[in-house]
């Protein structure tokens, strides 16, 4: 299937690796122009070279905190009218709601609410001006079910979730779409970190989780970044102007419930 992006512009933020990149190398494989955002340059430079190389696609990227307002300027005077924008950041760390301090709730809120939002305010407008847009929140499957010592990502996330829910529905006529994606488990290097921070909790080896949550699991896999960037670049395709507002889970159907 043809996606009728040739040619779009998008902004892909946490896209060195993992889900974010994922990402951003189905959009350039689309014919997107992709710019790609995190903090460590070396990585987001490689990054940005071989999806550069397996798309044939240049690859812009700028190396800034997306968090800070300083950073998002950043972003958006490399790429100032995206038609597609990714908001991503890192997932605050696991813990225990007792240790959480002030700062560590406005540190999760900026990440993983505040930044999404601020984004989509500088953004919304020349794309409904355009009548084209697709912004895609990489969220998580924690805010259909939560999960335990991720409470600063429970509810940061959530809080987004609510927001994008009420202008998801005033965007839509004017072929703006918003949508959130919502990880479970995927093969990156924040799997790997739950999973070494639950082993030290646990005093167990990290494999010995990691082989736990594989046998519960439906699929007995976790999913790979390749499946979520394909999810990713449909939503944002021309195809899915008609889907706003929705979260996809995408967790080999390890959420329980029937809907
Ligand atoms: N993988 C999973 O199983 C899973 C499940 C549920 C939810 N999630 C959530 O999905 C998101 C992506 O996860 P992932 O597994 O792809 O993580 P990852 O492999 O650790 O990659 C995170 C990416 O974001 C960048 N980044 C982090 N903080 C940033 C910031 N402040 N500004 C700009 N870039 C930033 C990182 O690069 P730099 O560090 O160089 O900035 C990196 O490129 C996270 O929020 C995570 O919590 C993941």
């Amino acid at each position: 299937m043809d996606l009728g992006l040739r040619g779009r512009r998008a902004l892909v933020c946490g896209a060195s690796k993992g889900l974010g990149r994922a990402c951003a190398a189905a959009l350039a494989a689309e014919g997107v122009l992709v710019t790609i955002v995190a903090r460590g340059e070396e990585e987001l430079r490689l990054a940005a070279h071989d999806i550069g190389c397996s798309s044939g696609m240049p690859v812009g990227y700028v190396a800034c905190d997306i968090t800070t307002e300083h950073g998002r300027s950043a972003a958006l005077a490399s790429l100032p009218h995206p038609d597609i924008l990714v908001t991503n950041a890192g997932g605050p760390p696991p813990g225990d709601f007792r240790d959480w301090s002030r700062d560590d709730w406005l540190a999760a809120l900026d990440a993983n609410m505040l930044a999404p939002i601020a984004l989509i305010r500088s953004t919304l407008d020349g794309m409904i001006n355009r009548r084209f847009g697709r912004v895609l929140n990489i969220t998580s499957a924690a805010v259909k079910a939560p999960i335990g010592e991720l409470g600063l990502s429970n509810g940061a996330r959530s809080g987004l979730t609510g927001f994008v829910a009420g202008l998801a529905r005033t965007a839509v006529r004017h072929n703006v779409t918003i949508n959130n994606l919502l990880p479970g488990y995927f093969e990156t290097d924040r799997l790997k970190a739950l999973f070494d921070a639950r082993a030290r909790q646990a005093d167990i080896a990290p494999e010995a989780g990691r082989e736990d949550e594989l046998a519960q699991a439906p699929a007995r896999r976790f999913g790979q970044p390749t499946e979520f960037g394909a999810a990713c670049a449909f939503l944002a395709s021309a195809h899915a102007g008609y889907i706003t507002g929705q979260n996809l889970l995408m967790d080999g159907g390890a959420y329980p419930g029937t809907f």
